[in-house]
């Protein structure tokens, strides 16, 4: 529809030059008869004039509004079209870069997904719109215009076209050098955005070092870079326009002159020069986007395939779904072992272990020791180098993973919590539909000894926490994660080491109302200390990625080995501290 609606509207702007061809030669005529007549003919002839000029105008008029409603539904179908696509595509490439793994997100850096779901998605749709929409209407105008032009004059048509090709070439090189420089400005213009977002990211850490100098200094310097790029693109997009009027300019003087000599010669009549600066005019746009929208094509490729790159990248682990999951009896861990991506060193060393259902496991080690390491495995964010992990009898890697980790609570060590509401960190995972949410929010946050606290802000639950959770304090945002692991009361509730910012008095209030939500439920513990672990049914003392010690509180004091001395340690250090 769009190409019959840019059809449609080329048709209505040569009418117009017609009209205009006629009146002058219908001018030139009365004028003639003007001389050989007497005055009562006169005034007849000159109403001849009044009225016909008169309805050539009223037609010109018509033919332009008619005109405008075509612009207007090609616009409407085709750049619309092209807003469709641009959602669409802006849509896959969202869902897809959720399904990708860790891998994917070291290689890639964020600013560089970021780029390619707005300003790539942005230039496809350049092509899916604008420059479809040029394409169809320069081979439409070119065709009906010529075509026009050479059943008047075929002489006169070719000499009058032949300076538009140098036009063209002229904006196509011009157009290149525009778009290697607001490359130019956009890497730079990127390049400050990433710098802005990171120093007032960091602002805390630039104030607390007094480096708000340093860091004006080096922003004065990206700056200054991209003003000088600006002054660059201005420079030759200030030659563009005034070059684009002269070559019209001149292509509209050349068709006068040899209209001129034409009309001369009584092989062309007044009109037609009229006629042909009309047509010439109309060509030259078409004429001169042909520059403009080769290189438009040229950048969507280049983008489409940037985006297909990271859409045909698959994730490298395999998400089975539909085969149920049953957890009823243990978790395993089969002789794991595990090697980060581009690392030599294991960072899990041969572990084998079991956690039963209903039980609270605990693991203690040393800072580097492969606790969180472990929980990732257990989280299928990555899967082990060697072993197996199985849940009763089957293979982690086997099951449904939704499912699994529907089942899961999981405290993260780094707390991330999105600049939204208290209620909606807390209710974060759950739909807003769920019955009896605020209820269940506020239990959630009593569970995690954070409600006292949060009654006390004047918004209370609907107090904003700013970027990542900036206006709390540490503990309070671990404890608002632990909320948010709560709140779902899952079967299976992991907790990294997220007791680690509160004061001991804190940390036991939250351990004893773990054992009221812990009842036949399974608890993994992470932690440094002592004080979080010791009432677990079994405790597992990482070392390097090496089970040191296994076994429950009293077992490992009466082992009398690293964790009794660890014990006796931080025993003493709490009493000093008391
Ligand atoms: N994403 C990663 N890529 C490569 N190496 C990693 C990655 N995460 C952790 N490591 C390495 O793996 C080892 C174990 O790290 P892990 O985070 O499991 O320690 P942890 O016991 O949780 O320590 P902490 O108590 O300090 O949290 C460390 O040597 C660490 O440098
Ligand atoms: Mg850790």
């Amino acid at each position: 529809m769009g190409v019959l609606f840019v059809a449609a509207s080329n048709l209505f702007a040569i009418f117009p030059a017609q009209m205009v061809r006629k009146s002058i030669d219908l001018i030139r005529e009365i004028l003639g008869k003007l001389t050989q007549s007497n005055d009562s003919q006169k005034v007849v002839l000159r109403e001849e004039l009044a009225t016909n000029v008169f309805y050539f105008f009223l037609l010109v008029i018509a033919f332009a509004i008619i005109r405008g409603v075509f612009m207007y539904l090609m616009r409407q179908t085709i750049i619309v079209m092209s807003r469709h696509i641009e959602y669409d595509l802006k849509n896959e490439l969202f869902v897809h870069y959720q399904e990708l793994d860790q891998g994917f997100y070291r290689a890639n850096r964020i600013g560089d997904l970021m780029a390619r779901i707005s300003e790539d998605v942005g230039r496809v749709r350049m092509y899916a719109g604008p420059a479809i929409m040029y394409s169809i209407n320069l081979v439409v105008t070119i065709i009906l215009v010529l075509s026009v032009m050479f059943t008047v004059n075929v002489r006169l048509t070719w000499l009058v076209i032949a300076p538009l090709p140098i036009l063209s070439y002229a904006i196509f090189k011009i157009n290149n050098l525009i778009n290697t420089r607001s490359d130019a400005i956009q890497n730079q213009l990127s390049s400050i955005t990433s710098f802005v977002q990171e120093a007032f990211s960091g602002i805390r850490v630039v104030k607390a070092f007094a480096a708000e100098e340093a860091s004006s200094l080096s922003f004065e310097k990206e700056t200054e870079s991209y003003r000088k790029k600006q002054m660059s693109l201005a420079g030759v997009e200030a030659f563009f326009f005034p070059l684009m009027l002269f070559l019209t300019g001149l292509s509209s003087l050349i068709t006068i002159y040899i209209g001129g000599l034409e009309v001369i010669a009584g092989r062309a009549s007044l009109g037609n020069i009229a006629e042909f600066v009309m047509y010439v005019t109309i060509l030259v746009w078409p004429v001169t986007s042909l520059g403009y929208t080769s290189s438009l094509i040229q950048r969507a490729a280049a983008s489409q395939a940037r985006i297909n790159e990271f859409l045909e990248t698959k994730p490298s682990l395999e998400y089975p779904t539909g085969n149920p999951l049953d957890f009823k009896e243990e978790i395993t861990f089969e002789n794991i072992s595990f090697t980060y991506p581009g690392k030599t060193i294991p960072a899990l060393d041969k572990l084998s272990f079991s956690i039963p259902k209903g039980s609270t496991f605990a693991i203690l080690g040393t800072t580097g020791s492969g606790k969180s390491t472990l929980i990732q495995l257990l989280l299928r964010l990555f899967d082990p180098s060697f072993g197996k992990i199985k849940i009763d009898s089957k293979n982690l890697e086997e099951l449904d993973l939704v499912q699994w980790k529907e089942m899961i609570g999981y405290v993260p060590q780094d707390v991330f919590l999105f600049s939204d509401s208290i209620a909606n960190n807390i209710s974060f995972g759950l739909s807003h539909e769920s019955e009896l949410l605020n209820e269940r929010i506020v239990n959630a946050s009593k569970m995690a000894a954070l409600h006292e606290n949060i009654m006390g802000f004047t918004q209370q639950y609907e107090t904003r926490v700013g970027e990542r959770g900036i206006t709390l304090s540490g503990g309070q945002k671990q404890r608002v994660a632990i909320a948010r692991a709560f709140i779902k009361n899952p079967e299976l509730l992991i907790l990294d080491d997220c007791l680690s910012a509160l004061d001991t008095k804190t940390e036991s209030e939250i351990l004893k109302n773990l054992q009221e939500i812990k009842r036949n439920k399974t608890t993994i513990i992470v932690s440094h200390r002592v004080s979080s672990v010791k009432d677990a049914d079994k405790i597992l003392v990482l070392h390097e990625g090496k089970m040191l010690e296994f076994g429950s509180h009293d077992e490992l004091i009466e082992l009398n080995g690293s964790y009794s001395a660890i014990y006796s340690k931080q025993i003493q250090e709490d009493l000093t501290l008391e």
